[in-house]
């Protein structure tokens, strides 16, 4: 991929995830896809830029919390990362900053929910041994009215080691009709925000707390989530992530066992037994409210973080 393509493809995706001036200093994405459009081969972005009459320029105030105030020394524009040697993926931009920072940097600890055990759960639920045989338990369950009016169930899906793991609400319409999680809209903005942060479908695995569809899409009954969450609690104890990344309310409450809002739970790196848990915004809330994609961007860079550096720990 030449370096004009992979910076298309960095800036769709920032768009997407609602960026609009950060990547260019002084300079809209909207502007900077028309030079793209516009520019011929020189491969020198600055210069290409600079040609179409963006001067880099302090910016004023954003309208919104800025992801990173100035582009600073440490972190210089993308654009000049994709126009040198094309990296094999963009680099995610810099570090989130809208979660008030410890003193040392790191984002502030959450909520605790359990320990740190090799067992997750130590009641007395049904202890499947594998993500095939809860599905199977999924596909019989009849333990809340909601298997009557579904057309599948929609156990969750992806790698059974995932590091990441994403876990929403409850299946939609899509979902009912294809037995498969966040493949509708809402699916399709959260495969988008997992490229931005350089994981696949298939890296990840993605769940639900409820895995059969309720009657349009009214929220989750306070039963249905008793009855159903042990199979997605004993999901992430088969899986064992190194994140997990709770979308939305209801698994963000759910895990966490608490009432917040989503508005005070992320920015904070909970526990789940052991696993950090960020929260943030489900993707079909972006839909609804744009405004929350950058809070969200902000927080899948820190589920990124954490990521990298569980990984590095080994
Ligand atoms: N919304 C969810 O919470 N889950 C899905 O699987 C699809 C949409
Ligand atoms: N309300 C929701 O239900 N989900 C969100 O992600 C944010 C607000």
């Amino acid at each position: 991929m030449d370096a004009r393509e992979q910076l298309r493809r960095y800036l769709e995706q920032r768009r997407e995830l609602g960026e609009s001036e950060f990547v260019l200093d002084g300079l809209s994405v909207e502007d900077a896809m028309r030079v793209l459009g516009a520019a011929s081969g020189t491969g020198d972005w600055r210069a290409a830029l600079k040609a179409a009459g963006a001067t880099p320029a302090e910016r004023s105030a954003p309208a919104v919390a800025p992801l990173a105030p100035k582009p600073s020394p440490a972190s210089p524009p993308r654009v000049e990362a994709a126009s040198a040697a094309p990296e094999p993926r963009p680099a995610p931009a810099s570090e989130p900053a809208a979660p008030p920072k410890g003193s040392d940097g790191a984002p502030p600890s959450g909520l605790v929910v359990g320990t740190a055990s090799h067992e997750l759960f130590g009641g007395n639920q049904p202890r499947f041994n594998s993500l095939e045989e809860i599905a199977a338990a999924v596909a019989a369950c009849t333990k809340c009215g909601l298997y009557k009016g579904a057309l599948n169930p929609v156990p969750g899906e992806g790698n059974p080691n995932a590091e990441f793991m994403c876990v929403g609400e409850a299946p939609g319409a899509k979902e009912d009709e294809t037995g498969r999680p966040f493949v509708g809209q809402a699916g399709q903005l959260l495969t988008k925000i997992l490229a931005a942060i350089n994981l696949t479908r298939e890296d990840v695995f993605i769940g639900n707390v409820l895995k059969h569809r309720p009657p349009g899409n009214r929220n989750p009954l306070p039963d249905e989530i008793a009855a159903c969450s042990p199979y997605l609690i004993r999901q992430i104890e088969l899986i064992r992530p190194k994140v997990i990344l709770a979308l939305g309310t209801f698994a963000a409450q759910t895990l966490l066992d608490t009432k917040l809002s989503i508005g005070k739970l992320r920015g904070q790196v909970h526990r789940y037994y052991g696993v950090p848990l960020i929260v943030t915004y489900h993707p079909a809330a972006l839909l609804r409210n744009p405004s929350w994609k950058r809070p969200t961007w902000e927080d899948v860079q820190l589920a990124r973080r954490i990521l990298d550096d569980a990984r590095a720990r080994g």
